[in-house]
């Protein structure tokens, strides 16, 4: 039987050095992209795919985090005594209802595969999701999780999102080595993160959404240290390979990836664009960027 997915986990406790000084105070997963802290996109994204619980492996300095996601009575309080019900309306539909939400500190730095690891009690036996909030995946008709979801209840095993890179840039990525195609979706025979230049097995790279079996913990629990001397998701996930069904699915929606500054502030302008309250003046803006208005 294919068990539903249930939990999600999202590693949160990356200092965010690239976004300094703003992240001496603020995590980087609370810089807006627009008007919603980067991790609401990934937040709404587990909840379109159907998500009841999520994880948020946190770290020191990061306590406003649980600030965020907390009812803000005092404000609730003020708004509605002013009337404002818009504001009201934007609070309520980011507001999850009480025990939706588990904290579990990561105690150290030692990658993402052991962040993974920090919420195995959480997740027990059950397989579970994993979103990286950096990787902004804007696609509102079909959400990416919620895509997986569906490939998932069809195949079972484990499903990561891919997405084809330029060559010059798998050197930075979780890279699979590709097995059978059928549409978008690919078996995985292996994966290698981070690959020396020149030496990918392909293009498709891992994007930060993964639907893993619980006996990847197992696996990640023995610490092995992979690339950058961190314990590696990708290499517990290798693992798996061959002993449980094992499918890439290739995303079709935009991708930004926040935790880069250019792509932060593409993705600010992006999804600016779309909005009916912001998008006229920002296009404005950037069609005069040409002619010097
Ligand atoms: C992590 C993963 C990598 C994946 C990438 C996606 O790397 O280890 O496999 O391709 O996220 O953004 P990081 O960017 O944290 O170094």
């Amino acid at each position: 039987m294919i068990k539903p997915i249930r939990k999600a986990i999202f590693p949160v406790g990356g200092q965010g050095t690239r976004f300094l000084p703003a992240t001496k105070a603020v995590p980087k997963e609370l810089l807006p992209v627009v008007d919603r802290p980067l991790l609401q996109y990934a937040v709404d994204e587990a909840v379109a795919a159907g998500i009841e619980q999520m994880i948020f492996v946190t770290a020191r300095g990061k306590a406003s985090l649980e600030e965020y996601f907390d009812v803000a009575a005092e404000l609730t309080a003020s708004l509605k005594a002013k009337g404002k019900t818009a504001e009201l309306a934007v609070l309520a539909e980011t507001q999850l209802a009480p025990g939706r939400i588990a904290y579990v500190r990561q105690q150290e730095p030692a990658g993402l595969g052991h962040a993974v690891w920090c919420a195995r009690l959480i997740t027990g036996d059950e397989p579970f999701a994993v979103l990286l909030p950096d990787e902004l995946l804007w696609s509102p008709e079909a959400p990416c999780l919620k895509t997986m979801v569906e490939t998932y209840a069809r195949l079972g095993g484990n499903v990561i999102a891919v997405l084809e890179i330029p060559a010059e840039q798998t050197h930075g990525f979780g890279i699979i080595d590709p097995g059978t195609v059928d549409g978008l979706v690919t078996e995985v025979v292996g994966l290698v993160e981070k690959p020396k230049q020149g030496t990918a097995p392909s293009r498709l790279a891992a994007i930060g959404r993964y639907i893993l079996q619980p006996e990847v913990m197992t696996i990640l629990a023995e610490g092995t240290r992979g690339a950058g001397n961190e314990i590696q998701l990708t290499d517990a996930m290798a693992q798996l390979i061959g002993v449980q069904p094992f499918h890439a699915l290739t995303y079709t929606g935009r991708r930004f990836d926040c935790g880069d500054k250019a792509g932060h502030i593409t993705a600010n302008i992006a999804l600016a664009l779309e909005r009916d309250d912001v998008g006229p003046a920002v296009r404005a803006f950037l069609a005069g960027i040409g002619t010097g208005d």
